[in-house]
């Protein structure tokens, strides 16, 4: 195949789409695949124009290669492309639109609340603790924890510049207290559970994407109606929300709770693909390496 790498982009995620789309680019290229890599700027639909490609594998994360905006002008231009088409992409890019989608399914998801950012230096929008974070954003950016007695996480505060000065609009949710797991879905089967130890405390990105700051338990040490729920969540959400290719599922687990304190945060419609990312590592656990999950994931697409 001739495939376009679509990566880097103008989202606070650029670095990372960077590194998902090397990754993506160099295992193609070991399996003989010609491929084009397009770090994409305005003029991304000439450049695909010229490329002319059998199919576009899109590393890109963020707005706005995972909002929609990108899948629309790709529809237009009658390109194949992998993950989500657009009007999943709209949804999913958006935590709360995404609740709206799936609470009413029975997901199980923390109720929030969006708050103009300037309400906050006024007063909590919830008790304490609670989570703020910017609605349409990826990889933990912008996302902090208010404490009882403070706050920690991103860069944030109410006494600091943070998320409060960069976003008009934040979501607000409860913290749930306990532990961080995922769950990809490959095709249409749930992968396993990971869970995630940040040795800070706050699983942001620097604790993403830094080695040696998570430690990842693969197959995570929890029950297994946990695992089992968190499968089945993650593939109901991927079906209600209509995502292709992959997806994966993000949950906090109070584990005083059992299942009761189980929910999802969001579906990822452009999982990460770098040296530290889920899917990839879930993939691989189940014996298949990075090179036959990019070749999965474009099969998805053909
Ligand atoms: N937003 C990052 C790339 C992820 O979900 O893996
Ligand atoms: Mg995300």
């Amino acid at each position: 195949w001739h495939v376009a790498v679509l990566m880097g982009g103008w989202s606070s995620e650029r670095p990372v789409s960077l590194s998902s789309g090397e990754g993506v680019a160099r295992a193609l290229e070991s399996r003989g695949h010609t491929v084009t890599r397009i770090d994409m700027d305005r003029d991304v639909a000439l450049r695909l124009a010229e490329a002319k490609p059998d199919i576009v594998f899109n590393a890109l994360h963020g707005v706005p290669g995972e909002d929609g905006t990108v899948q629309g002008m790709m529809d237009l231009m009658g390109i194949r492309y992998t993950h989500s088409g657009l009007a999943t992409s709209v949804v999913a890019i958006d935590k709360e639109l995404t609740k709206q989608v799936l609470v009413p399914a029975g997901i199980p998801m923390p109720a929030g609340k969006v708050v103009r950012s300037e309400s906050l230096h006024e007063g909590d929008p919830l008790p304490r603790p609670y989570v703020v974070k910017p609605p349409r954003e990826g990889s933990s950016v912008g996302v902090a924890i208010v404490t009882a007695d403070g706050n920690y996480g991103s860069p944030i505060g109410r006494d600091v510049e943070g998320p409060w000065k960069h976003f008009d609009e934040l979501l607000a949710e409860p913290y749930i207290r306990g532990r961080e797991l995922t769950t990809a879905v490959l095709g249409e089967e749930a992968l396993l559970v990971t869970e995630l130890r940040p040795k800070s405390g706050f699983y942001d990105f620097d604790a993403k994407y830094t080695d040696g700051m998570t430690e990842h338990v693969c197959p995570a040490d929890v029950p297994e109606e946990i695992t089992q729920a968190c499968r089945d969540i993650a593939l109901r959400a991927h079906r209600l929300l209509g995502c292709k290719g992959t997806s994966r599922a993000d949950f906090r687990w109070d584990d005083e709770k059992g299942l009761d304190g189980l929910f999802l945060l969001e579906v990822n419609t452009q999982p990460g693909m770098t040296p530290l990312s889920l899917v990839p590592e879930q993939a691989a656990k189940l014996g298949i390496d990075y090179a036959e999950l990019v070749e999965r994931i474009i099969e998805e697409a053909l």
